[in-house]
This record gives structure tokens, C-alpha cells and sequence, in this order.
């Protein structure tokens, strides 16, 4: 019956213009999927610099369709204004292109607050020229730091970012709060992931990280497969019941398809803030060992690990409440952490053989 009532909602809207930044990245080339399940033209604009072009045959192989694509830099506002002439009339603008890796964010600051926050604001400035209604942003439970309690709503409050990525997303979600405010025509959306994983389950599309992963789940499925010798688990003394930190995982496919629920309730319902904020996370709290036996069990794999100090800027622990976009966007989790597990150990297989 929920399964039906979310089909509802993904029923197609033909022709509708979308564009993505970041659209062959890892979250915006599965969102660009179930933008063509659901009938919406995705537009991607990428520089490719942490993406693949290949990513576009993936999403070929997986929909039929090659969506059109833009080689443009962000920061370039000229560029950005060639992609909006030539594309005419934009319905909304899913924002996911930026830098994303923690720790080279506190080697380098100002490259992440240039490139994260120009992208941004040179977007907004392009959406308000061409009067594009709607904005889906990409932002992160790093906006919370440690939460005082626990699952974490909404309303928690925003804590001193831990590292300059984070403060982008703090400092995106701000800009364009303000923004949409002086703009009653315009709505926007922020959507803070907890911590996503897995695959599309074709395995057409994945995860591509750049050098060494820095992320759990790819470093797990590449220690799997033999390219890192042992994962390093990093702490098991943190107040948690095995030791090891706690964080809420959702599988990649459904966190897409909560962005065009994000999308369909600006252009055709209801969001009266013109300004949202949601949580999107399976609302359950997994432990890294339990993370790494979810892997062993999907995969029948004994993995090799040892365990390490903790690593700096990590939190603790941290699960979302998601009821508010259950609610509000009829968006909840379908997948299990072994589904999502299988179709990460899938991709990683199936990028091994393309070798
Ligand atoms: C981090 C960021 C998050 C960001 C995301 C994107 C923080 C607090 N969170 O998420 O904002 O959106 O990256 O990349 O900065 N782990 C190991 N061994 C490893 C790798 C990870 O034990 O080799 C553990 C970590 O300590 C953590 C968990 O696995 O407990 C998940 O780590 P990771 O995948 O890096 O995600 P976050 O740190 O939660």
C-alpha cells in the first residue's frame, strides 16, 4: 500500500526542465535516474572534476536515455549564463556540484569556501535573471556537529561547524534561506543527508572516489576486493553500546528519489515557507562493526580489519528523525543497509571486471 502511495508520487510531469549540477557526480547521477523515471528533461551541468563522463553511458544503459550535458565550471558566471540562454526555460535547479571531502577541506579552506559558495551564489544570481522557481539543495547532518539528543528533528539546533566543508553547507543552506525570502516567487528546499551508500541496484552507476576512499562503505568494498589491505576501524571507546561510532546509512536510489519528491512539492504542492529544510536518513542508528557485519552477511566476505584511535572531527554518534519528510514529502527508506551493502559490493565487483 506505501509502496503504491510512493509510485503516486513519482508518477510522471513530461518535459519539465531540471537542472543538475553535479549530475555525474555519485547522489546526482542517481537522482538524474529517477528524474527520467518520473518524466522530467535533466540538464546536467559538471566539470568533471571529481566524475566521470562514462557515468552518462550508465545512465544510458539504465534509462535510454543520455541526458544533455554541460562541461562548465560553476564558478565561470558567464558560462552559467550561456547553459540558461541556451536552455530556455528551467523549471527548477537541483544543486549537488561541490567539494565534499572533510579533511582536505581543513588543508585547504579557501578552495572549498570559493568553490562551494560561488557555485552557489552564481546560481542563485541565474535563477533570479531567469526566473527559475524552484532549488533543491544538497546539505548534510554535518550541520547539527554532535546533537545533545538523539534522533535529531529539524529544529535541532545548528552547531560551530567542525570543519570548512561543513561550514559551506551551513553557510549554503543561510544564503539561500535569505535569498528566497527576498524572492516570494521563488521556493527552495535543502535536504540534509545523513550518510549515503550503495549503488544503483544495475550497477550501471556507483560510487567513484577519487584516490583513497575516505568514506566507510568504499573502503570497505575495496579492502573486499583486494585493492586496501584491512579497513581501520577508527575507535571502538566512544559512548555507544560496541564502542564504535554510530551513524544513520540510507541506500543512494532512495535518497534520490526524495529529491524529485522534493521537486514535485514545490512545482505542484504544497510549501507555503518557500524556504524547507529536511532530514533524509533510515531514522536507525547502525555502529561501524555492525556496518562492516551487514557487508560480511550481503556479501558472504569475511572482511579484514583492525581496529585504530579515532579519527579527528568525527562525531560520536548521529541518526535523523525523518518523519518530517515522511510526512511532508511522502518520502521514506525502502532499502535495508544488506540490500544496499549487496549493490555496493555489486558496483565494486562489476568496476573490478571493467578493468
Ligand atoms: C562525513 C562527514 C559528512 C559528509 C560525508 C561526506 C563529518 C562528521 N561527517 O561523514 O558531513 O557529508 O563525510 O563524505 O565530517 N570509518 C572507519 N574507517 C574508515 C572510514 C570511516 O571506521 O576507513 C568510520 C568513521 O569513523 C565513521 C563512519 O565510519 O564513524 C562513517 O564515516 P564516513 O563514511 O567517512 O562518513 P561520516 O564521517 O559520517
Amino acid at each position: 500500500q506505501e509502496q503504491n502511495e510512493m509510485a503516486d508520487l513519482l508518477e510522471p510531469v513530461m518535459g519539465r526542465k531540471v537542472i543538475v549540477t553535479g549530475g555525474t557526480g555519485y547522489i546526482g547521477s542517481h537522482t538524474v535516474v529517477e528524474l527520467i523515471a518520473a518524466g522530467y528533461e535533466p540538464v546536467i551541468i559538471d566539470n568533471l572534476y571529481n566524475s566521470d563522463i562514462s557515468v552518462l553511458e550508465g545512465i544510458r544503459a539504465i534509462t535510454g536515455v543520455t541526458p544533455k550535458f554541460w562541461d562548465y565550471d560553476l564558478c565561470d558566471s558567464q558560462k552559467l549564463e550561456e547553459v540558461f540562454r541556451a536552455e530556455g526555460k528551467v523549471d527548477a535547479i537541483i544543486h549537488f556540484a561541490a567539494y565534499k571531502a572533510v579533511g582536505e577541506s581543513v588543508r585547504k579552506p579557501l578552495d572549498y569556501y570559493r568553490n562551494n559558495l560561488t557555485s552557489l551564489m552564481n546560481l542563485l544570481a541565474a535563477m533570479d535573471r531567469h526566473d527559475t522557481p524552484a532549488l533543491v539543495f544538497s546539505s548534510s547532518c554535518t550541520v547539527y556537529g554532535q546533537p545533545d539528543t538523539l534522533p535529531v528533528t529539524e529544529t535541532s539546533p545548528v552547531k560551530e561547524a567542525a570543519s570548512p566543508y561543513g561550514y559551506t553547507k551551513q553557510a549554503g543552506e543561510t544564503i539561500i534561506r535569505d535569498t528566497i525570502a527576498a524572492r516570494p516567487a521563488h521556493k527552495a528546499v535543502s535536504l540534509r543527508y545523513f550518510n549515503p551508500i550503495g549503488a544503483h541496484p544495475t550497477a550501471f552507476i556507483g560510487e567513484l572516489p577519487r584516490g583513497v576512499p575516505e568514506n566507510l562503505v568504499p573502503y570497505i568494498t575495496q579492502t573486499a576486493i583486494g585493492l586496501r589491505d584491512e579497513l581501520k576501524v577508527f575507535g571502538t571507546d566512544y559512548d555507544t553500546p560496541d564502542g564504535s561510532c554510530i551513524r544513520d546509512y540510507l541506500h543512494v536510489v532512495d535518497l534520490a528519489k526524495a529529491h524529485v519528491m522534493a521537486l514535485r512539492r514545490m512545482l505542484d504542492g504544497e510549501n507555503k515557507a518557500g524556504y524547507e529544510v529536511f532530514n533524509l536518513g533510515m531514522g536507525k542508528g547502525v555502529s561501524v562493526l555492525e556496518a562492516i557485519a551487514a557487508f560480511e552477511k550481503a556479501s558472504g566476505v569475511k572482511l579484514k580489519y583492525t581496529i585504530t584511535g579515532r579519527r579527528a572531527g568525527d562525531i560520536e554518534k548521529i541518526w535523523a528523525d525523518p518523519s518530517l519528510a515522511n510526512r511532508e514529502l511522502g518520502w521514506k527508506t525502502e532499502i535495508t543497509i544488506e540490500e544496499a551493502m549487496e549493490t555496493a559490493w555489486r558496483w565494486e565487483n562489476r568496476l573490478k571486471n571493467k578493468e
